[in-house]
């Protein structure tokens, strides 16, 4: 057996030998200093616990429920373990909740697929102002460069043209007056002064113009730039690229005020703490990060350094890619690299991940000029992480996830499902931060921009990769996280799986009702966007969003709180619009609805002195948040989740602390929606019963409320990214050897979390145990094994309708079967 280090040192040795089989200790690649232990890899597989239920059964496909509960018989409707509805991690489930995980025993079995290790060489190693990916011999350039070698330095403004009103151009976030790094658009004090590596971000460096009014806001002059402020070295004056941070702590110096550490990497009031940048899963101790961007150490390749080539150590391969044995091609080694494959024992589905170019990912974080914006976590000057609270970030927290579930693949033959990784929250943020990503040539959409760049995302994966004709789409995953989906989704990847935090099937809702203009996507022309609805069930995924993970809930138990501590019949807190102070002013915002219901049940008096119509007193409708804002859902029996400019966060609030969701959104899917019974623990109340909501919701009995409540807590679990907390803590544990109090609180909870239910609704179909050959046209078995819901999964999988027997699946492995033998004599 070879030993990690040899292996390293005697690569052109080895590769002389015919055919050599490492066998990698596990031992070696799994041992961990863990107090408390922090390595859940184990337990990240999907656990498959599959009993077989009955087809004839599943009829109903029908999402829309009646809205008053007449006659209702829970055990009629919930018949107590039919079929042997699933027992699943201890849970009783009642029948139909997580019946989707069902009968699909024989997909558990573990596959044995061949990882192959790119050894495609980019031209001159990329200058050193990119990463190779060595599958496809292409290079990555970091920020400001481009070029087939990276070795193009670009020229991006911070400012758009000057006029003589606007000598710095119109108001764009990277407006600069000071120094700009042209290959960042960021700006910043520059040479000449004390400290010319701190940033003047945006208002820092232009003139404020003092309120008329007491209460009035400070304006910046946009047209005016404030140089005496920001360069003085007049101590009495306030300077910001001067200052040295320890006099102004102790207050002996003026600074200016609207100057401010905005960008990401740097801490303190002054910039003058480097730390951590938010990198994707922090370039899996690979590389460094470098202020967004992975720059990845020799060898390694991928937006998060996670990708081994032939000259990565293989003691050092990430633990996803648990090698089982390597063939050495003795054939085909010339002394070059060239790839190399690796045997790897794996579990269905399995996730191919497309390495995209940078534009898509990377540079846009980067590029962040606001170091909170599009991600779910930063670094404080500890470089301890510091959870956010942006519910965007679900898309970096999910795309982390993928890139380190031990169900990702290298290899595309072989893979169930192909994800894309685009980061349009970080397009949403970014959309008018620099002139270079050209807002102006879109109208001012970010709604047509963004398309746009899926566009290109799908014009470069049919360009390299000889995936996507295969299926024409269907088992590409995409994610949108705008606030109405997919709606905005090009028309040529429409055929693909949507994963979104909205749901809109366009059923009622046919057009765009984003409050928010550059969003709006009903401009767009058909000829881009096509006709598409911004959501399918039959195919799509509506997620959780993001929330904070938030220790002082969790340690309380908030998710389950007992009936009778829930006093509150109903509460929902949230922008009610005009009526109150700071309300959105649009008619549009939420649809109409939040506006409607604080008419009639608006706890907290309006503009005009007013509460709702119908107000009672345990129920709260109001736009002020509260400091216990999670004790309130907590204290509270219905919560509601209502729209805001799309989705909202509150179904997440509200399952989160155990409160029985109310849904009022009429044609909208919410989390899961298409794979969770929520008739079993949620409420829906069409927009139209608004006025009658508190009388339904009192007319719903204790045996319901108490059932309901049951089974929100054994749900909760699957609105938590738990997976995505757990890796930042094992990567807090390997790098800094710290264990935050988080960590070992979220530890505790191992329920099937968001990613592990994404995961369940990617599992394959049934698969018959037919050992080869495999008959040419195999018998064609009942649909058993999925429900209506999640049939669509199958339908990725097999590209046919209900009935689907696997058979194209079938087709495929023997085709894949053949092509392997065929290697195998060529070697
Ligand atoms: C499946 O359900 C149908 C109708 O409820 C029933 O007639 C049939 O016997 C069931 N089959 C099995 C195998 O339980
Ligand atoms: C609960 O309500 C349903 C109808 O809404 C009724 O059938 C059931 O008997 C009630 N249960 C109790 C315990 O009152
Ligand atoms: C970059 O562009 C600006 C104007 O857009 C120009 O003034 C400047 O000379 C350029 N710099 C380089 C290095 O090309
Ligand atoms: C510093 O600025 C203050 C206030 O503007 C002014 O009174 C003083 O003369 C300046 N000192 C120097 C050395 O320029
Ligand atoms: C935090 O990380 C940055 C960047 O890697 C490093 O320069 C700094 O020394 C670290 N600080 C601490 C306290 O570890
Ligand atoms: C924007 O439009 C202009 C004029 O049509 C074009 O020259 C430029 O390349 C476009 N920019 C981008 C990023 O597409
Ligand atoms: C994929 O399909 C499209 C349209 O069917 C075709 O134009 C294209 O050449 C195909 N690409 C490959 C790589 O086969
Ligand atoms: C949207 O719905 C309205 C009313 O339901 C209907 O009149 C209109 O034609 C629909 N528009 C589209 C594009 O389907
Ligand atoms: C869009 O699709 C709907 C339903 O499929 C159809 O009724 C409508 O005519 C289509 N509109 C356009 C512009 O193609
Ligand atoms: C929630 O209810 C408990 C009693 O059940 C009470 O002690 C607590 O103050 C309440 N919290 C809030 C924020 O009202």
């Amino acid at each position: 057996m070879f030993s990690v280090q040899k292996w390293k040192c005697s690569w052109s040795m080895v590769a002389t030998v015919a055919s050599i089989i490492v066998l990698v200790s596990v031992v070696h690649l799994f041992l961990f200093p863990v107090v408390p232990s922090l390595d859940y890899f184990s337990a990240r597989q999907v656990q498959y616990k599959c009993v077989p239920i009955n087809s004839s059964l599943e009829q109903s496909t029908d999402h829309v429920w009646e809205n008053k509960p007449k006659g209702l018989n829970l055990d009629h409707r919930f018949p107590t373990d039919l079929h042997n509805g699933v027992v699943y991690r201890n849970a009783p489930w009642k029948a139909e909740i997580g019946r989707w995980l069902s009968g699909c025993d024989a997909i558990a079995t573990e596959v044995n697929i061949v990882e192959t290790l790119g050894g495609r060489r980019c031209k001159s190693d990329c200058s050193g102002q990119g990463v190779c990916n060595h599958e496809l011999g292409q290079c990555r350039c970091f920020h400001g460069f481009s070029g087939e070698a990276c070795s193009e330095r670009l020229n991006l403004s911070c400012n758009y043209p000057g006029t003589p009103e606007l000598p710095y151009g119109r108001w764009v976030v990277s407006i600069c007056s000071a120094h700009c790094d042209t290959t960042r658009a960021m700006c910043f004090c520059g040479e000449g002064t004390k400290y010319p590596n701190r940033p003047v971000a945006e208002a820092c460096g232009f003139q404020m113009n003092l309120p008329s009014e007491p209460e009035g806001a400070k304006l910046t002059d946009w047209a005016k730039a404030d140089l005496d402020n920001i360069f003085t070295t007049n101590g009495s004056k306030p300077g910001w690229c001067n200052v040295d941070p320890a006099a102004a702590y102790d207050s002996k110096v003026l600074f200016k005020e609207e100057c401010d550490c905005k960008y990401d990497g740097l801490w303190g009031r002054f910039c003058e703490v480097p730390v951590e940048s938010v990198c994707i899963n922090q370039c899996s101790g690979n590389g460094h990060c470098r202020g967004g961007f992975c720059q990845c150490y020799n060898g390694w390749y991928g937006t998060d350094c996670s990708i081994p080539s032939v000259v990565s150590p293989i003691g050092e391969w990430p633990k996803w890619l648990k090698p089982a044995h390597l063939d050495i091609p003795s054939n085909e080694v010339t002394g070059r690299l060239v790839n190399l494959n690796a045997a790897v024992e794996k579990k269905r589905p399995l996730i191919y991940v497309y390495d995209l170019p940078p534009e898509f990912n990377s540079l846009l974080l980067e590029g962040r000029h606001f170091k909170f914006e599009c991600v779910n976590r930063i670094y404080d000057e500890r470089n301890a992480t510091l959870w956010t609270e942006q519910l965007y970030g679900s898309q970096m927290a999910m795309y982390e996830s993928i890139l380190a579930s031990p169900h990702r693949t290298l290899n595309g033959e072989e893979a169930d499902f192909f994800f894309v990784p685009v980061l349009d929250a970080c397009i949403i943020t970014r959309a008018d931060d620099a002139p270079h990503l050209s807002l102006e040539n879109h109208t001012g959409l970010r709604s047509s921009l963004t398309l746009e760049f899926y566009k290109k995302a799908y014009e470069h994966i049919i360009e390299k990769y000889p995936y996507w004709n295969r299926s024409a789409g269907k088992d590409h995953i995409w994610s949108f996280s705008w606030d109405e989906g997919a709606c905005y989704a090009p028309k040529e990847i429409w055929n693909s799986m949507m994963l979104v935090h909205w749901g809109n099937t366009n059923s009622k809702h046919n057009h765009s009702t984003t409050a928010y203009w550059a969003d709006n996507w009903d401009k767009i022309p058909s000829d881009r966007r096509g006709n598409h609805s911004c959501f399918d069930p039959a195919k799509d995924l509506v997620l959780p969003a993001w929330k904070r993970p938030d220790v002082t809930s969790l340690s309380a138990k908030l998710w389950s709180r007992p009936r009778e501590n829930r006093k509150t019949l109903f509460y929902f807190n949230g922008n009610l619009g005009p009526a109150y102070t700071s309300g959105r002013p649009e008619a549009t915002y939420s649809m109409g609805i939040r506006q409607k219901l604080a008419d009639e049940f608006g706890s907290t008096p309006n503009k005009e002195g007013k509460l709702g119509k119908q107000y009672a007193e345990d129920v709260v409708v109001t736009p002020l948040r509260s400091e216990n804002y999670h004790e309130d859902i907590a204290n509270s029996t219905f919560c509601a989740v209502l729209p805001g400019d799309g989705w909202s966060g509150r179904m997440e609030d509200s399952i989160l602390q155990g409160c029985i969701p109310v849904v009022i959104q009429d044609g909208i899917f919410l989390p899961y929606e298409n794979m969770l019974n929520y008739e079993s623990f949620a409420v829906r109340i069409r927009e139209d019963e608004i006025p009658n909501l508190i009388k339904i919701l009192r007319n719903i009995n204790e045996t319901e409320i108490e059932f309901k409540l049951t089974n929100v807590q054994k749900i909760w679990q699957r609105f938590l990214y738990h997976d995505s907390i757990l890796l930042e803590a094992e990567r807090q544990q390997t790098g800094f050897g710290r264990v935050e109090d988080w960590a070992v609180e979220f530890l505790q909870q191992s329920d099937d979390d968001v990613f592990t239910t994404f995961l369940q609704a990617h599992l394959p179909g049934p698969k018959k145990e037919t050992k080869e050959p495999i008959p040419a046209d195999p018998p064609t078995p009942p649909f058993t094994c999925w429900p209506p819901h999640t049939a669509h999964l199958l339908h990725l999988l097999c590209r046919s309708h209900a009935t689907c027997t696997c058979k194209e699946k079938q087709t495929r492995n023997s085709q894949r079967k053949e092509r392997k033998k065929k290697t195998k004599n060529r070697n």
